[in-house]
Order: C-alpha cells, then structure tokens, then sequence
C-alpha cells in the first residue's frame, strides 16, 4: 500500500506521542476518562425546502455504541438518559450497536434500554459494518424491532406534519450490506428536503451527484485518536475523507459525521469525545 507523505508524518508523529506521552496519566486518561465524556454536537440546518411545519424541528442522530466492547449496559443507559434529555422530534441512530454480534450475549435489558428512547416522530435505523459483521444481521434488527425503531434498508419514508412532510430514507450498509440508492430514492418528489442516513461518510462523494439535501454519517468514530496540530491519525475504510463535523458539498449537499459514541479494536479515545449530534431544522419558508 502506497503510504503518502501525510500518512508517513502522522504515524511518525503517532508513534513518538506514544512513546513520549503514554505515561501512566495519558493513558488511563484515553482509556478511563475521554471515553465517558459525551459530547453534544449541536448543528442548524437551515433550507428552502424544509417546510415550514418543520422550523425549529430537532433531529437527533446517534451512531457507533459499539455494546459489548468497553461499552456497557449502565453506559447505554445514561446515553439514553441524555438522549431523553434533548426532547428531539425524531431519533436517529447510524449503525454499529453492538462490536461483536457473533460473541455477545443479547441480554433483554438491552431492548429494554433501547426501548426507553423517545420521540414524537419516531426512532429509524440503517445497518453498519459491525451489524451485518459476526451473522449479526438477523440479531440486531430483531432487537432494534423490538426496541421501537424502525428499519430503512433501501428505502424512504415521509416524515409528516400536518400536510408537509420531508423525507427521512436510509441505505443499507456499504461495505457488508447491498446498498443501492436508485432503489433508496425512487418515487421521492423532487421538492421534498431529503434526509439520507449512510453509516460510511466516504460514500458522499459519490451520493453528492443525487438528489439528497443531507447525509447523516458515523463509522469514522473521529479516529478515536487525535493528535494536537495534526488531528486524526488511523480511520476506517470509506471513512478517510470525511472523519468528523460538517462537510458542505456540490449543489447544495451537506454531509455530517459523527464521531460516535464507542469505541473499537483499541478503547481509547483522546482529543475525540464520544458525542451524539442534535440538528435544528430552519426552514426560510417561515419568514415569508
Ligand atoms: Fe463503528
């Protein structure tokens, strides 16, 4: 693999942070105390198409639990806690809820947690990789089922509000699911806002030529390690463009990336909190 002159400095640089400064506070630092000190990103989404049923709508998007691996039920819990807490409109969650399906349990308190999670509009879901992963597939869309939330595997739904709506649609997996977009989006008008939630960021650069006004990501979880000056150092597949926060593209089409709640492979995470994202829908049409 071709290892570019960015790439090399960063793991340079990764590598001396590491020896100079995993002493015994740094490291129980990213291991104990990064990772329980959630975040909330909060973004306004301001468009001509949001109705104006919809100004000051709240959309909240969670991604990347990862239950299982250094992420417990009593974590979840005060997630849920906090997620109850904003009042959101809809909740949406962008995949990765449990590290392992094929290794973990599935205790019922799970779905009771999950279950717990409220909104007026409802609760919606796509798959990630570690869901599909481990035969995972069956598993975790049972317990989201259970849980309330429903699933958009290739398709759309309309979010309504008296007479206005916009549309809220999801793509499965990209990298262990069939995702296909065409099939995602036939049939949604063209003046309808549209929400598209895709767990791989990277895949906006493709989905920008679509007519999608938003992409609601995660998978990235913001490298999990961050180094001062230099930002991230290791991503995942498809998500090595876009890593966190808000990434305006081509006409009109803006990407959001969570850097998620959990974590994976190693449990650390330094200078990239855990975080769930709140966005306020603004729509113009209001102030006519
Ligand atoms: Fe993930």
């Amino acid at each position: 693999m071709k290892i570019t002159r960015r790439t090399f400095i960063k793991r340079t640089l990764a590598s001396a942070a590491a020896f100079i400064g995993l002493n015994a506070f740094g490291y129980s630092y990213a291991r104990y105390m990064e990772p329980n000190m959630l975040a909330i990103r909060r973004h306004e989404i301001e468009h001509g198409k949001i109705p104006r049923h919809f100004h000051n709508f709240k959309v909240l998007q969670f991604s990347d639990t990862h239950v299982g691996f250094h992420y417990e039920l009593d974590d979840l819990e005060r997630l849920v806690e906090k997620i109850n807490a904003e009042k959101a409109d809809l909740i949406l969650f962008t995949g990765d809820l449990v590290d392992e399906p094929h290794t973990y349990s599935f205790p019922p308190r799970l779905i009771q947690i999950l279950k717990r999670l409220e909104a007026n509009q409802g609760k919606y879901w796509i798959y990630g990789n570690h869901d599909h992963g481990g035969y995972g597939t069956e598993k975790i869309r049972d317990v989201m089922e259970q849980s309330g939330f429903q699933l958009l595997q290739n398709e759309h739904t309309l979010i309504e509000n008296g007479s206005a709506s916009f549309t809220l649609a999801g793509v499965d997996d990209i990298m262990l699911g069939q995702p296909d977009l065409e099939q995602t989006l036939e049939n949604v008008p063209t003046d309808s806002f549209t929400l598209l939630m895709v767990h791989e960021p990277d895949v906006a650069l493709e989905y920008q030529h679509y007519p999608v006004d938003v992409q609601l990501s995660g998978h990235s979880h913001g490298g999990q390690v961050q180094v001062p000056f230099f930002g991230y150092l290791v991503t995942p597949p498809f998500a090595e463009h876009f890593v966190e926060g808000h990434y305006p593209l081509v006409n009109g089409f803006n990407l959001y990336v969570s850097r998620g709640i959990g974590t994976t492979r190693l449990p650390y995470r330094f200078m990239c909190r855990p975080e769930f994202s709140v966005f306020r829908l603004k729509s113009t049409q209001s102030t006519k």
